[in-house]
């Protein structure tokens, strides 16, 4: 932080980047190690896919071609059997073949996790002062990298059925009515599952949200940023397919999704299928980062794929978090069911319920509930944190983000009994 520096003179973007509020989060959890965390949005370590990685890595590495191939660099856009398969599966995700999409192999970009190519798109399109709108709530970390872009950021109210498109025209026409329009730069949304909230973009306004902000882009192309994290993580029903397909003529969309939540996030193998005209500027910056992202983990989520150990760790990793999921709504409804004033999120997938508690009753990390929370022990992200900072918008002081990722379903019971109990102690 600014302030560590200790005499060095900070660059304007490193002055305007702040601490990640979940760092505090992380110390509580390290420091009260007997605290059931329901507040770290990881994925449940029992689940990580070490026997199927080893059998993959086994032959790689003892065959000299493949292992040359996989310990040797890679290009800075992605292995293109890995760019060509990524393609195909996305296409997939939305009932098509690879051809039916508007981008080829070359608009795909394999990153180190999607974080980087967030990081990337950022600072591709955002100059301080620049505009650029998120729903409310929104996935935090992405709040820091805007902020540290120097973005200024208006809210979309998002519902049940994710970010609302009413709300969207209001922000962007009254951004026009300020003459702000010109700088509006990128509308972000996390469209399955989102974190925080579970929440699910709708299928039947995926095209209407297209829509808009193709009307808006009068000046310039404003971007939609799809972040599809949670995508695969679908418990039941049949997910949306994505913004692509409302994008035919791929102008206005990028797709991005990641390994992370699906298969193992200590690859850090994210990718995203990018409009035209975005993957140059995009690759000079990554040429700048790290000229490539990690060759071995790409290569072995390219094996993954192809032998179909992948597809069936996303089965097994479905059923695994709907049984998370399920006890947790249940904890809740048994726990906080009867008290007036809170309610929560239902979500098909991922792995986050988004609880609102009666008014009045701050969730934050200096307030007497999450004090008491800690001494029940219980561990929890308040919903403050995953408000970006719109100065049109007040943000609400009594919300909770809650993760079933890492706890298991007995930890996932006591946490939010203890939570309840903490929650009646301060009411
Ligand atoms: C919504 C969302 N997007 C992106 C990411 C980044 O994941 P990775 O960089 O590991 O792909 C996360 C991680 O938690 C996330 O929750």
């Amino acid at each position: 932080m600014a302030s560590d520096s200790a005499g060095f003179a900070l660059s304007s973007r490193a002055r305007r980047t702040q601490r990640q509020p979940i760092s505090y989060l992380m110390a509580q959890a390290v420091e009260n190690p007997d605290v059931i965390s329901l507040a770290a949005g990881l994925v449940d370590a029992d689940t990580l896919p070490a026997r199927e990685a080893f059998a993959l890595l086994e032959p790689m590495l003892c065959t000299r071609p493949s292992a040359r191939a996989a310990l040797q660099y890679g290009t800075t856009q992605g292995l293109l059997s890995l760019r060509e398969k990524v393609l195909a599966h996305m296409a997939a995700l939305d009932g098509l073949a690879p051809g039916d999409l508007a981008g080829t192999p070359d608009d795909v970009v394999i990153a180190t996790g999607s974080q980087q190519l967030l990081f990337i798109l950022a600072d591709v399109l955002i100059d301080p002062g620049d505009v650029v709108i998120t729903g409310w709530p929104s996935y935090f970390v992405f709040t820091g990298t805007l902020e540290a872009a120097g973005a200024h950021v208006r809210c979309v109210d998002i519902d049940e059925d994710g970010l609302v498109p009413e709300s969207l025209e209001r922000v962007l026409g009254t951004l026009k009515a300020e003459g702000l329009l010109p700088r509006v730069r990128m509308l972000y949304t996390v469209s399955y599952h989102q974190n925080p909230t579970g929440i699910t973009l709708a299928e039947d306004r995926r095209g209407t949200i297209v829509d808009i902000i193709r009307r808006y882009s009068t000046d310039h192309r404003i971007l939609i940023v799809e972040d599809a994290a949670y995508r695969e993580l679908t418990f039941e029903g049949r997910p949306p397919r994505s913004m692509v397909r409302h994008d035919p003529e791929g102008r206005h969309v990028a797709l991005l999704q990641t390994f992370s939540k699906t298969f193992a996030p200590g690859l850090k193998v994210g990718y995203g299928l990018l409009p035209h005209g975005l993957v140059e500027p995009v690759l000079l910056q990554k040429g700048n980062h790290d000229f490539g992202s990690a060759n071995l983990c790409q290569h072995l989520v390219l094996a993954a794929m192809e032998s179909g150990a992948y597809a069936r760790h996303v089965e097994a990793l479905c059923r695994h978090y709907t049984a998370k999921r399920d006890a947790t709504l249940e904890a809740l409804r048994e726990h906080l069911g009867c008290l007036a004033g809170v309610r929560w999120t239902h979500p098909s997938g991922g792995l986050y319920v988004f609880l609102t508690l009666p008014e009045g009753l701050a969730t934050h990390t200096g307030g007497p509930l999450f004090a008491r929370a800690l001494e029940e022990g219980v561990l929890y992200v308040p919903g403050e944190y995953c408000y970006p900072p719109d100065p049109t918008r007040t943000i609400p002081e009594n919300t909770i983000r809650l993760c079933y990722g890492v706890c298991s379903i007995e930890q996932i019971r006591a946490g939010v009994a203890a939570l309840a109990r903490a929650v009646r102690a301060v009411m």
